[in-house]
């Protein structure tokens, strides 16, 4: 009769729906054939960014970052150093030890970054570091000590020597005016000199994943790449010097930046985003940059997310269709509640009060769907991830004629060791995709302070010995 009619109408609204959603979801889902292919890719624009002829115009800028050496164990002394661009700004103390009490000790101090100094001059931000810097040493009771100082600067910047850093454009949540173009050594050397109270001797300045794989390499011989999955993403690892070619010399290795993030800023990945890429970048601080980076990192993936929500919901998929105030707010999903909504641990009714923290009301259905894109999401990004890391180790592979190469890589950052499933599927779709290579992963401990500090101490070193 009419009742079982009206059973069998929304049994087919409800199978559309979950088909319409379906075919959003499909659109996120990446095959191996076209895994393979962003991995063929990454190794073009890799190459493209290393030779002189095309460096000007790749997006992928490969950065010679002048660390030539890993840390020896002789290392010794304290050191100041600054840790900026990652989810906090901090301040640190470290004392690096060597013979029988070889090792690394660490004191830190982390200070907020107001929006409005991220976001205001370039004047105002450093001088905002260098009155964090006044109240760590003045904490520790150390004013007035001159310490050589490491400073991590996670941006994307042209290196000419270990300590002169011309930053090329700020990514992230970063945008001080008057920065882009110029060294960041002389820009914060310039605020010490403005506050008149102390003098600081700046040796080296180091993007974080140099820092991480330095940190790593310290415990492990085999670490020669260092990978940040945090609010951003990129890497560093050990290329021939005769690859490099903006550098003059033949011999041994450098460590190479490569700013992957901004892989794909030329186009070459237009096929794989979707309109929820689009969408995120778009309305991001710097629009049609580090693309790659956007579909990777903590900063984007909620954003991603949220603005799959909203399509489902417009489209009555979602929240019985009704858009809330909150839905509507950028940055509500971070890092921390993609993970815990995936935790394996949780009951649905869990992620419901998550859903609630963010308020956002669910019913059973919806959080189930809430949960299914997330890891969709999350898993694209772990596998484009690891198809960029295939890329890396191959190349590693294939520069030293190995039919097999060992190697680990270092990692830090808040995504990868938050989310209960990113290492995981980053793990298995590398070795899916560089079966040659055997690959171990190795949490870094604070890799962008102590690998400040280790790498100023290799400096120092270097330099005493050639001072005598
Ligand atoms: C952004 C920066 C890069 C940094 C990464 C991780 O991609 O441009 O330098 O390494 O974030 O923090």
């Amino acid at each position: 009769g009419k009742g079982a009619a009206m059973v069998t109408a929304v049994a087919h609204r409800l199978a559309d729906q979950h088909r319409a959603r379906e075919k959003v979801l499909e659109s996120l889902k990446l095959s191996r054939e076209q895994l393979l292919e962003i991995k063929r890719r990454m190794k073009v624009e890799m190459e493209r960014g290393l030779s002189k002829e095309t460096h000007a115009i790749a997006p992928v800028k490969m950065l010679p970052t002048y660390v030539c050496a890993t840390p020896d164990g002789t290392e010794k002394g304290d050191f100041l150093a600054l840790d900026l661009g990652g989810t906090n700004f901090r301040v640190l103390l470290v004392r690096v030890r060597n013979g029988k009490r070889r090792g690394v000790e660490m004191h830190n101090k982390i200070y907020s970054i107001p929006q409005e100094v991220m976001h205001g001059t370039g004047d105002e931000l450093f001088d905002h570091i260098v009155q964090c810097i006044a109240d760590f040493l003045e904490y520790m009771g150390m004013k007035g000590v001159s310490l050589p100082l490491g400073f991590t600067f996670s941006f994307p910047c042209q290196q000419n020597s270990l300590d002169e850093s011309i930053l090329l454009k700020w990514t992230k949540g970063f945008k001080a005016s008057g920065c882009e173009g110029e060294d960041v050594v002389t820009l914060l050397k310039e605020a010490i000199h403005r506050r008149e109270e102390f003098d600081l001797d700046v040796v080296a300045v180091v993007n974080d994943t140099v820092g991480t794989m330095m940190t790593c390499g310290y415990e492990d011989p085999h670490c020669e790449v260092g990978l940040i999955v945090g609010t951003g993403s990129n890497a560093c690892y050990m290329e021939e010097m005769h690859n490099v070619e903006l550098v003059e010399g033949e011999e041994g290795r450098m460590c190479i930046n490569m700013e992957w993030g901004a892989f794909g800023d030329n186009g070459c990945l237009d096929d794989f985003r979707t309109e929820f890429d689009v969408a995120v970048d778009k309305l991001s601080l710097n629009p049609g940059k580090q693309r790659f980076e956007k579909m990777i990192s903590g900063m984007y993936l909620g954003e991603i997310v949220r603005n799959i929500l909203i399509d489902f919901t417009k489209r009555g998929l979602l929240f019985r269709g009704r858009i809330s105030e909150r839905l509507k707010t950028r940055g509500i999903f971070e890092t921390k509640f993609l993970s815990q909504i995936e935790s394996d641990r949780l009951a649905l009714l869990q992620v419901r009060a998550i859903l609630h923290h963010l308020g956002l009301e669910s019913t059973c259905d919806d959080s189930i769907i809430v949960k299914e894109v997330c890891t969709v999401v999350a898993r694209r990004a772990a596998q484009l991830c690891g198809a960029g890391m295939a890329a890396v180790v191959d190349k590693i592979r294939e520069n030293r004629g190995l039919e097999t190469l060992k190697v680990t890589v270092g990692v830090d950052g808040t995504l990868y060791k938050l989310h209960p499933h990113f290492s995981n599927i980053l793990c298995e779709t590398v070795k899916d995709l560089a079966p040659k290579c055997e690959v171990s992963f190795l949490e870094s401990e604070d890799g962008s302070g102590k690998g400040a500090a280790l790498i100023t101490a290799v400096a120092c070193r270097i330099r005493e010995a050639g001072q005598r």
